[in-house]
């Protein structure tokens, strides 16, 4: 199966082809993976609804496709290497015959334990392989999971299993981060109090802790999979039914559950694969991401697979046992195509060169980034110190809604420039719009980036709420999908992302919504309300700053501000965590009272004097105060 475009020319080529006639262009790739029953049309759509469909009536199961198509050719190839988080512990290999048969297994166990077809199951897991083995095994008998980030916390997560009115959740006793040890059995207890729809808990044994377990609830991994067979016929699921959902933040209310289904994220993942990261059939391949987020699902477990390579997982931190962990594992295991965050690159730079340059690095062919805009001292960084000024950045734009890779490079063979995303993928059709909706087709401008024609892996829907879908992605310009990032393209058609035009934050290629932190803010006894925004981080990218409201100013400032974290860290949890916290009297609103976040925006950037037009406030006397106060 050869997906890859091989040249700068071919990508042209096969790029002006797939919005020409993007039916048979995906039609063409789509039919190079193994299908039950072949689709009978190729598209349908209409982003009013919005009901995008792609190929409609094609029975398959994504599960076929990552591993039972690889037996024969590939059976004794690695699919997964698994490098612990202390680098004096045994690394793990899986062959794709081994990890075929784990998720067999394990997919047998969740029948065994109830789960059918439709059912949502949530994953609380460390960075282990069973974690990909329990998301893969639910996807073998058509369960719908829903991985929650590690770091999320009780409340967060009894949120999202209510959403989704999970049957089950597969978590561990706890997991290893760094030098610390964390519990997540604890967690999903208290969460459980809230949950009436989990009838089942399994529970692999990770830290050997005997963590509370609830008789004729809870279940070890062990003990499930005790005595079941290593063959489990996939389910024959329809193209369109549900793979998976991920909660993400948006700019209001609670996370939403972004939809993926089999048949559309199969094709594409695999597609921005091979040809993003120009994969190779020997090369190894490592992503850094967490397998709670987009990133991990797309580009450690699906796409890789799908397209029968070797994807490394990484327990661990960049700086555990030291800052040259992340070069220390390229070189052990020989890395050929390396995908981390920017917030990563610049964390390790502030270490110095040292940690890197110990290293030789002589393996790596292609370097990605993902998850927020990439500053160019951090590009240059990565290009000179990891890269050797030999491997080119890929830098890829994309998003939980897009399923896969959106604007990037397509390794060596497209121009790079720093801090540029690049060019569309083929088949990605994306647009600037200005503040009235009207497209600006010219080169050299900034707008609202939008996508005027559907791909494979966008999001079908958010779960249980398909209005809240068409309000916040097809609502704001008619006939387009909306990103919420705001775009330059240069005088080259190359685009670059400057970053979000709506409320949410981006920490650490996180994203938080104000509204969602707010919330969690005002949970705090003493607060009357808050106002969250953005500020640039050095390392995170943006950080925290959280103005806010209490019945009396408090004495002890610092005493509050503990009070106030702890807050937001039971609510969502520690990444969430503002980063400074000012005392108000009052927050700055207009007449109708909406709070004028430009403003507070402008003072937490440091800018007190770009602060605009404020005579429309309510108590123009607020905004001195808070200038005044800046931390
Ligand atoms: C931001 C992560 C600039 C953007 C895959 C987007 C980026 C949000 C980049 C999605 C990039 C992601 N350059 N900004 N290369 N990649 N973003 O859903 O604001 O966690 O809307 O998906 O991250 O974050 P999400």
């Amino acid at each position: 199966m050869e997906l890859r475009i091989n040249s700068w020319e071919a990508y042209q080529e096969t790029y002006r082809k797939s919005v020409e006639q993007p039916e048979n262009f995906w039609d063409e790739i789509a039919k190079t993976f193994s299908w039950r029953k072949p689709y009978d049309k190729v598209l349908e759509w209409n982003f009013d609804a919005p009901d995008v469909k792609w190929f409609l009536n094609g029975k398959v199961n994504i599960t076929e496709n990552c591993l039972d198509r690889h037996l024969k050719q590939r059976g004794n190839k690695l699919a997964l290497i698994w490098e612990p988080n202390d680098p004096k512990e045994k690394f793990v290999r899986l062959t794709y015959r081994e990890l075929y048969e784990k998720v067999c297994q394990f997919g047998n166990a969740l029948k065994a334990q109830g789960i059918g077809k439709g059912d949502r199951v949530v994953i609380y897991m460390p960075m282990i392989p069973e974690l990909a083995i329990a998301v893969l095994a639910c996807a073998r008998i058509g369960a719908v999971h829903s991985v929650v980030f590690a770091g999320f916390s009780a409340n967060a997560m009894s949120d999202r299993i209510n959403d989704a009115q999970a049957k089950m959740v597969i978590t561990a006793d706890g997991l290893n981060r760094g030098a610390k040890q964390v519990p997540l059995k604890r967690v999903v207890n208290e969460a459980l109090h809230h949950c009436p729809s989990v009838e089942r808990v399994i529970v692999y044994d990770c830290l050997g802790w005997l963590p509370q377990m609830e008789a004729g609830r809870d279940i070890w991994w062990h003990d499930a999979i005790e005595g079941m067979g290593r063959e489990c016929p996939a389910e024959e699921m329809d193209s369109e039914d549900l793979l998976f959902i991920l909660y993400t933040s948006g700019s209001t209310g609670k996370p939403k559950g972004v939809v993926h289904t089999h048949g559309g994220y199969m094709v594409y993942t695999a597609y921005s694969f091979q040809n993003v990261f120009q994969y190779g059939e020997s090369d190894i391949y490592w992503c850094t991401a967490d397998v709670g987020w987009i990133t991990g699902h797309s580009y450690i477990v699906y796409g890789p697979l799908l397209s029968g390579a070797t994807t490394m997982m990484f327990e661990g931190v960049p700086t555990y046992p030291d800052a040259g962990r992340f070069w220390q594992v390229c070189d052990k295991h020989g890395v050929n195509q390396f995908y981390t965050a920017p917030t990563a690159i610049r964390a390790l730079m502030a270490y110095g060169e040292d940690h890197v340059l110990s290293y030789s690095l002589d393996s790596l062919k292609v370097l990605g980034t993902v998850g927020e805009p990439i500053n160019e001292e951090a590009w240059r960084w990565y290009h000179i110190h990891v890269g050797k000024e030999r491997c080119p950045i890929v830098d890829t734009w994309w998003q939980t809604e897009t399923g896969g890779v959106m604007i990037g490079g397509l390794g060596e063979h497209s121009p790079m420039k720093p801090a540029y995303a690049g060019y569309p993928l083929p088949g990605i059709q994306p647009v600037l719009l200005d503040q009235e909706g009207k497209e600006i087709s010219e080169n050299g401008v900034e707008g609202y980036l939008c996508i005027k024609f559907p791909w494979p892996s966008m999001l079908r829907t958010t779960y249980g709420d398909h209005e809240r879908c068409r309000v916040t992605y097809f609502a704001h310009y008619k006939n387009h999908y909306f990103t919420g990032d705001g775009a330059k393209r240069d005088e080259n058609g190359m685009y670059r992302i400057i970053g979000r035009v709506d409320d949410v934050i981006n920490v650490s290629g996180h994203r938080f919504g104000t509204a969602e932190i707010e919330e969690a803010i005002n949970s705090d006894g003493q607060v009357v309300e808050s106002a969250v925004v953005g500020y640039p981080h050095d390392i995170k990218g943006q950080g925290i700053y959280a103005y806010v409201v209490c019945e009396s100013l408090p004495t002890d400032k610092e005493v509050a501000r503990a009070e106030i974290v702890e807050a937001v860290v039971e609510q969502i949890g520690k990444i969430a965590k503002p980063e400074k916290i000012q005392f108000v009297s009052g927050l700055p609103k207009t007449r109708s009272g909406k709070i004028m976040r430009r403003i507070l925006r402008k003072v937490a950037e440091g800018e007190p004097d770009k602060l605009g037009d404020t005579s429309t406030l309510l108590d123009p006397g607020v905004v001195d105060e808070i200038v005044e106060g800046a931390l």
